[in-house]
């Protein structure tokens, strides 16, 4: 068992209560690989932004969870060496068993998330009080989550949102202790959140999906004021990466996002954390397909890991300065 602490890395707590004060949210960026890692802790160290390193049940699996551990270890490090010693959380994302939670507990997590939505309420409280119950003893924080994001989650796809009931959410923070809550309100995974048929087009002929369901998320305030909540699914899905994916090859189809407008709106609530990954995944291929289309003779994967990387660190500091607000916030 190793403990967060030993790693420098620091639980959810103290950041989204000061989040939730001064009004802006915490990025929660998905690594499962160096040159992200590295993006990641470079944008926010130059940009003195608090962090969470989200790692999914997928992504665990991919970069193995010894190498994780150490790695999350160099991130702590790696920001003291580039000059600044920002508060750095090692997240489970869409944790799907308390097997997984505890695992990754031992392996240095500093923070959780016991995603039971798509379980029956009594089921997802029980599964979530148990994570609770066995993270607080090591003063690991547990995001759960109710209401179910439409998209894919992992191998779970939901055809629909279910969004969250704001009659629920009382109950179930109070019965699961849990830190946070993540909330459907129409976000939803991947780079195809909206139908073109759902959007409709503004006077510069962009297509603008419906708008999210801040009603919802008003009345969940009201029943649970000052409380952490967690927007998943929050990639704006950029066109330029979306256009540059296509023009050297790629095939994406519909791609789009939330606007970052709503995301900025979102970030002054109680929304304290918010979920940032396909977007990262399409800067790095719009970047990785441009050299490979227009240097067919590069072969060192530094000459296309590094344009990647350099990408989506500008995709990053404009995050957190831009749209969550948390630059300076460190
Ligand atoms: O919520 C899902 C995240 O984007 C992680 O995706 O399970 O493919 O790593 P993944
Ligand atoms: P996106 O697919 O919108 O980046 O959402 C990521 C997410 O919610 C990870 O948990
Ligand atoms: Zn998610």
């Amino acid at each position: 068992m190793v403990s967060y602490k030993e790693l420098g890395l620091v639980n959810s707590r103290e950041l989204f209560k000061k989040a939730i004060e001064g009004k802006y949210a915490i990025p929660a960026f998905n690594f499962n690989n160096m040159e992200q890692m590295q993006a990641i802790i470079q944008a926010c160290v130059e940009e003195s932004s608090p962090v969470i390193l989200q790692v999914s049940s997928g992504a665990r699996k991919y970069a193995n969870q010894t190498l994780l551990r150490y790695m999350a270890q160099g991130a702590v490090e790696y920001a003291k060496e580039l000059g600044k010693l920002i508060p750095i959380v090692l997240h489970l994302d869409h944790g799907d068993s308390f097997e997984l939670c505890k695992s990754c507990i031992e392996y240095g997590f500093s923070s959780v998330m016991i995603d039971g939505s798509h379980f029956s309420y009594d089921e997802n409280v029980a599964l979530t009080r148990k994570v609770v119950e066995y993270a607080h003893q090591y003063d690991v924080t547990v995001e759960g989550e109710l209401g179910v994001l439409a998209g894919i989650e992992d191998d779970v796809v939901a055809a629909a949102h279910i969004y969250t009931q704001p009659e629920e959410v009382e109950d179930f923070v109070s019965k699961t202790g849990v830190d946070s809550l993540a909330i459907s309100i129409g976000t939803s995974h991947g780079a195809n959140k909206f139908k073109p048929e759902q959007c409709t087009r503004n006077a510069d002929g962009v297509l603008v999906p419906p708008p999210l369901r801040f009603d919802i998320l008003e009345a969940i305030e009201k029943r649970i004021p000052g409380f952490p909540i967690v927007l998943h699914g929050s990639s704006s899905v950029p066109q330029q990466y979306v256009e540059t994916i296509n023009k050297y090859g790629g095939k994406l189809k519909d791609a789009i996002g939330i606007p970052e407008e709503e995301l900025r709106h979102a970030s002054q609530s109680a929304v304290c954390k918010i979920n940032i990954d396909s977007d990262g995944r399409l800067a790095m291929t719009a970047a990785v397909r441009e050299v490979f289309a227009t240097s067919p003779e590069k072969f060192d994967p530094r000459q296309y890991l590094g344009p990647a990387r350099e990408e989506l660190k500008k995709l990053y500091r404009h995050k957190v300065v831009n749209v969550l607000g948390s630059a300076g916030k460190a």
